[in-house]
């Protein structure tokens, strides 16, 4: 019996103050008291090309991710570009007879990247183009750095990334993303930048970026599995099992001129990317790689996940963590359902 004086009250009474549910229960309100939304400006499309004339090849392990050659890709580009995406992210897949052991095609002006930026810029000029700066899509070992007697070198490495640095910007690039995890390249890219003419070129370093199992279906797509083979990136990448680290790498990086940093990869590193941003409030980028987009797709091919709203709820999921945008495969596709939504 309830409230009966003479008795003593055996029901669970919940009566709290405060309700959580009130402000749930319909969609106006849950709208209205949301912190977090992902919006088309958001996400940056990382796009694979390759050699050739209206050529594209699926990628087997990123299924409906497509390497376009330069025509292809361009139309490409102009349908992210009406849909309003601010940025699109260059990986050539490299001609294996251009690889070498150092990897001077990172620095050949009319290399596949550089090629595509000044077709990109002519033909969809109002779309932000972001280069990255590594050396693994050249060289005949995988690494991301050059290779003296068995060690991936640091010093000799940056001057190579300065090269090929100046080359994509004078290619008309507008933000160099350094990928390679050396020491000291990014205020060694500044210098060379600005002396060279382009203080207005941004640098976007991949900052906390880590050796990650996760990269397996990208080596796939650029083509640099097998150069890799069974070797790693472990003397460069993170330690996966550090984030203090990261804040002490992504100081660096911001002392050397970084105007934004990223942390790679995404969903399993989102903790790194909410410290990274309450620590530093500089813009902040996570990238949602390959094994990340591959597993979705994956399961929801199987029909274990709904594949349009995992979609978002990952994305939501990377400006929750404090993330002011994304690299993601997914991100034509995310603009298309944001606009229908
Ligand atoms: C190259 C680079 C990699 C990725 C972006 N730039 C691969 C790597 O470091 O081995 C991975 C992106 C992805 O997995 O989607 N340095």
């Amino acid at each position: 019996m309830i409230n009966n004086k003479n008795e003593t009250n055996t029901h669970i009474q919940i009566s709290p103050l405060a309700r959580p549910r009130r402000l749930r229960v319909s969609p106006w309100i849950r709208n209205m008291v949301s912190e977090h939304r992902v919006t088309v400006n958001d996400l940056i499309w990382p796009v694979f090309i390759q050699e050739g004339n209206n050529l594209r090849t699926p990628i087997a392990s990123m299924p409906g991710v497509e390497r376009l050659s330069i025509d292809l890709l361009t139309l490409a580009v102009k349908e992210a570009r009406d849909l309003g995406i601010p940025a699109i992210a260059l990986f050539p897949a490299t001609p294996t007879n251009l690889k070498t052991q150092d990897g001077e095609e990172a620095f050949n002006p009319e290399n596949l990247v550089c090629r595509t930026i000044r077709a990109i810029k002519s033909a969809v000029p109002d779309i932000g183009i972001i280069c990255d700066v590594a050396l693994d899509p050249y060289t005949s070992h995988g690494q991301d750095g050059l290779v003296r007697n068995g060690i991936v070198v640091n010093d000799e490495t940056v001057e190579v990334l300065c090269k090929q640095s100046v080359v994509q910007a004078r290619a008309g690039c507008d933000v160099i993303a350094p990928s390679d995890m050396m020491d000291g390249r990014v205020g060694a890219i500044r210098k060379a930048l600005d002396n060279s003419g382009f203080s207005h070129v941004a640098i976007l370093s991949y900052a906390a970026k880590y050796a990650s199992a996760f990269y397996g279906p990208f080596r796939d797509a650029v083509g640099s599995a097998d150069n890799l083979g069974k070797s790693d990136k472990k003397t460069y990448q993170m330690d996966p099992s550090n984030s203090s680290e990261a804040l002490r790498e992504v100081a660096l990086d911001i002392a050397e001129g970084a105007d934004m940093i990223m942390v790679k990869p995404g969903m399993p590193y989102l903790d790194v990317v909410a410290r990274v941003k309450d620590a530093f409030k500089v813009p902040t980028f996570a990238y949602q790689v390959s094994g990340e987009y591959a597993m979705l797709c994956a399961a929801a091919a199987n029909g274990w996940l709904d594949r349009e709203k995992v979609i978002l709820e990952s994305l939501l999921s990377f400006k929750r963590a404090g993330a002011d945008g994304v690299l993601t495969y997914f991100a034509l596709e995310a603009a298309k359902l944001l606009k229908a939504q």
